[in-house]
């Protein structure tokens, strides 16, 4: 079969697409022809080895994509030719892949598969943040950084079904356009984002703020969060990790939460189906929406994560498989 691997951890340029061994089978596992799969920033930064997973060589990057089941243990749930999600940590950017009981999430029809192959990583994600870590409530309000992004898209849509506000912070008018389009309820420049923050909640502040960016725009975060506000840190493609004076949370009782869904399920690998479960009914129902990614063909994997380095992309990105 095809796959890209990563062979030489000097960026996007360390990538190969070429054929690897078929996988050898074994009967307690379901083994999915994989349509297409979803890239993300932790790809990115796996090409440097800056990710905090350093994978040996060569290694094929990827943890999510949509496909049909070739074959499914008996107890599992999942008969061949079954349409799922699957979360392949062992690498997804290859056109099998074989995942464990409870790793393989079957679709409703309204969801096509390459909208599916970039949902796993970034809905389950921020469903984690907003419900497990902040334990938001419907009608409060959720700032989310870098939101025409991935996890920012996933965020903008997830909110709006679980019935939260949303103020989506981008770095420019094209960007404000697409968080429009993803669902935001207000779109605001990074420029300034605290004032219209508190502008837009009459001087409150917002209850949330989900922050895949980190950087210097960290306190202005911390000042825009209402009492009793959570600040969930999920990442840093800002680059710099920024630090907080903790002074700024006694004073109106917030809370600085970390999120970090991989190493919760790592933990916790039944939590992926609970989660599933929660997602479902509002995946069926169309009350959350997954977009269409913008779609790369394998040979062109290191210009999709270009696309994400260069800040260029928006919304989700993926690879087709076939
Ligand atoms: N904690 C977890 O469990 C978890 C799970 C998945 C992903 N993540 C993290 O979430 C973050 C976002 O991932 P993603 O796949 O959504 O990435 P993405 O699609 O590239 O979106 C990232 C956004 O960050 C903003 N940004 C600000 N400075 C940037 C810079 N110097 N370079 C690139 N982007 C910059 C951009 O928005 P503007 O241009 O509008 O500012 C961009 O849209 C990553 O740090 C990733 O590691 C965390």
């Amino acid at each position: 079969m095809k796959a890209v691997q990563l062979v030489e951890s000097i960026g996007p340029s360390g990538l190969r697409v070429g054929e690897v061994p078929d996988l050898v089978l074994t009967d307690d596992r379901v083994v999915v022809d994989l349509h297409a799969s979803g890239v993300s920033f932790p790809d990115l930064l796996q090409t440097t080895g800056s990710y905090q997973i350093v994978q040996g060589l060569p290694c094929v990057l990827g943890v999510e994509g949509a496909g049909s089941v070739r074959s499914a243990p008996s107890d599992s749930g999942l008969v061949a030719g079954q349409r799922v999600a699957v979360l392949a940590l062992e690498g997804a950017w290859q056109q099998t892949v074989s995942v464990p009981v409870g790793y393989a999430f079957p679709l409703p029809d309204n969801v096509s598969l390459t909208a599916a192959s970039g949902f796993v990583m970034n809905h389950l994600t921020v469903h984690f943040a907003l419900v497990e870590r902040a334990r938001c409530r419907a009608g409060e309000t959720v700032l989310v950084h870098g939101a025409a992004g991935g996890i920012g898209t996933a965020a903008l849509h997830l909110a709006a079904a679980l019935g939260l506000e949303t103020v989506a912070v981008v770095s420019n008018d094209e960007k404000a356009a697409v968080a429009k389009e993803n669902g935001a309820t207000h779109t605001v420049l990074v420029d300034g984002f605290k004032d219209r923050a508190l502008e837009l909640t009459g001087g409150r502040g917002v209850d949330i703020v989900l922050d895949p960016v980190g950087g210097d725009r960290f306190t202005d975060s911390l000042r825009s969060l209402a009492t009793n506000g959570r600040a969930l840190i999920l990442g840093f493609t800002g680059g710099e990790i920024p630090t907080v004076k903790v002074n700024r949370l006694l004073l109106r009782n917030i809370s600085v939460v970390g999120v970090g869904w991989g190493e919760y399920i790592r933990e916790n690998p039944d939590f992926l189906v609970q989660q599933w479960d929660a997602l479902l009914p509002l995946l069926s129902s169309g009350a959350l929406e997954i977009p269409e990614p913008t779609l790369y063909d394998m040979e062109n994997a290191p210009d999709a994560l270009l696309s994400l380095s260069e800040r260029a992309a928006t919304g989700k990105v993926a690879l087709a498989l076939r």
